[in-house]
């Protein structure tokens, strides 16, 4: 009887290590998987089809702000920076500055990205016009896709982009 009790009990742990391990190889596989929302995590799409001109927005992406500006007719164009969809002119840059990396902020008025940290000035395209800022503003890697800007993704407009700098 003791025996037919610890052949029920030897069997019973004998299927719970057999079922735990099955969990642990469905965690480890999940592990090796990557997510898909880590997949994902790395792309933003943003639609800029109903930006107006002169219009300035923020994205997160990778945890850094990204500004996307859509040019109006008055700002000077930049062939080496500019992203032309249709008729529409964008500028898209890493929102911090290359100083020290405050982020700067759109001063509409005068059409620049200004950094009041020390006082670094950017153009419309994202170029350092004044100040301690020893280069432009980083351009993140995009793809045009119709009407949006794939931010994290290197479309054939960011590689000429990035010949051309
Ligand atoms: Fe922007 Fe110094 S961090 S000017």
């Amino acid at each position: 009887m003791a025996q037919t009790r610890r052949d029920f009990i030897g069997m019973a742990l004998g299927g719970i290590t057999a079922v735990g391990g099955v969990y642990a190889l469905g965690a480890m596989k999940k592990s090796w998987d990557p997510l898909p929302s880590v997949q994902s995590a790395g792309f933003v799409t943003v639609d800029v089809s109903s930006m107006n001109e002169a219009e300035v927005r923020t994205i997160q992406w990778r945890g850094k702000p990204v500004f996307i500006l859509r040019k109006s007719a008055d700002m000077p164009k930049n062939p080496a920076r500019d992203i032309t969809i249709g008729e529409k002119s964008f500028v898209v840059v890493i929102g911090l500055c290359t100083h020290l990396g405050c982020i700067p902020s759109w001063a509409p008025a005068t059409k620049q990205f200004k950094c009041a940290c020390h006082g670094g000035e950017f153009d419309a395209s994202g170029i350092n016009t004044f100040g301690p800022p020893p280069r432009p503003l980083d351009i993140p890697p995009f793809k045009v896709s119709d009407e949006s800007l794939v931010l994290g993704e290197e479309g054939e407009e960011y590689k000429k982009m990035m010949k051309k700098a």
